[in-house]
């Protein structure tokens, strides 16, 4: 790719609605050329002096600290804010406000909170691009990203595109808000099939439907697992207890929807890709994917946790407007590494 399609230099990522095909293709170009620094062949220092503010108000493992170590393979640091009681938002500090001060200590800010709308409502008040780390059930735009990426990755090594795809989603697609980004991205592409298997009560929203279907793309809604899915990609998620009223109301549908060995081989074709966007729940009453699986060829979870990082790199470097200047601020690795061949 030679031309900048698209200005990120300063822009907030909130919404997966802010992409077309173009821009994510050029997030992917850069994301590939993240890649050495990633597997620490070399170093990059293009982000030295930059401070990230990664303010997680709600539990992360993976988005928190891939964007701290994405940041930090760049060269910046990283300040974290880590749950709500532990910030003034306790005290009924207002999403502007807090946004205003820590913009001001910060060049970039990462943000996952549990209101849907709250990273959009906090932007407002920041004099620096915010990164979208998941807002309640609405988006996890960053996540979809990754994930897309690693779609493409997986139909490259099958020999396919994503044009074409046909890909399963299962269990919670009311709460779960990275399949929600992941639909959007997906119908901004061709002839896609989309298999939905959810309980009613935990179905895929309207407006999802919608944008599938106003797209062109093909749409197959069922409450079970039946027969044999022609899929390319199986993708599966987690109940996300921590949206419903009741715990009650969770434990009616822990373990409904179970992945192992048996179960991929009885629906699933040998080609067919199993991902994730993880936490998977590994309590023996939800066993969501089971450890039967790990040494699966098709297992494509801890390829999105690595992709993770590339993505996320790339869009730090976009959106700071280093992405052409990173070989510049290159620098050797002096330590040993261990070989990361899963990159
Ligand atoms: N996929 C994801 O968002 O994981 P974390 O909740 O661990 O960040």
């Amino acid at each position: 790719m030679n031309a900048q399609p698209f200005t990120f230099a300063g822009q907030h990522i909130l919404s997966v609605n802010q992409f077309n095909r173009e821009a994510i293709e050029y997030v992917f170009h850069i994301a590939n050329q993240m890649r050495p620094y990633a597997l620490r062949e070399k170093r990059t220092e293009v982000l030295r002096g930059a401070i990230l503010g990664n303010l997680f108000f709600e539990p992360s493992t993976r988005t928190r600290v891939s964007f701290g170590t994405a940041f930090n393979l760049l060269g910046g640091e990283v300040r974290e804010t880590v749950g709500m009681s532990n910030s003034a938002l306790a005290k009924g500090e207002s999403l502007y406000d807090t946004a205003r001060v820590l913009s001001g200590y910060s060049d970039i800010i990462a943000m996952r909170h549990p209101q849907a709308g709250s990273v959009a409502e906090f932007a407002t008040g920041s004099r620096v691009p915010v990164l979208n780390g998941g807002d309640g059930a609405n988006e996890h735009p960053t996540q979809a990203l990754l994930d897309l990426f690693t779609i493409e990755k997986e139909c490259q090594a099958h020999g396919s595109t994503i044009d074409g795809l046909h890909i399963a989603m299962i269990g919670d697609l009311k709460y779960g808000r990275t399949v929600h980004s992941l639909c959007k991205l997906l119908s901004l592409y061709n002839n896609i099939h989309f298999t939905l298997i959810a309980p009613k009560e935990l179905s895929m929203p309207t407006g999802i439907l919608d944008t599938i279907t106003q797209a062109g793309h093909k749409l197959t809604i069922t409450e079970e697992f039946s027969g044999s899915l022609d899929a390319d990609i199986c993708y599966q998620t987690r109940v996300q207890e921590e949206r419903f009223t009741s715990q009650d109301e969770a434990d009616k549908f822990r373990g409904k929807f179970r992945l192992d060995q048996q179960i991929y081989t009885k629906h699933f074709q040998s080609k067919t890709v199993i991902m994730h966007p993880l936490p998977r729940d590994s309590r023996a009453e939800a066993n969501e994917l089971d450890n039967d699986l790990n040494l699966h060829p098709n297992l494509a979870i801890f390829r999105q946790t690595d992709n993770g990082v590339l993505v996320r790199m790339a869009l730090f470097a976009l959106t700071l407007g280093v992405e052409t200047i990173m070989q510049q601020h290159e620098r050797p690795v002096l330590w040993q590494t261990p070989t990361k061949s899963i990159l």
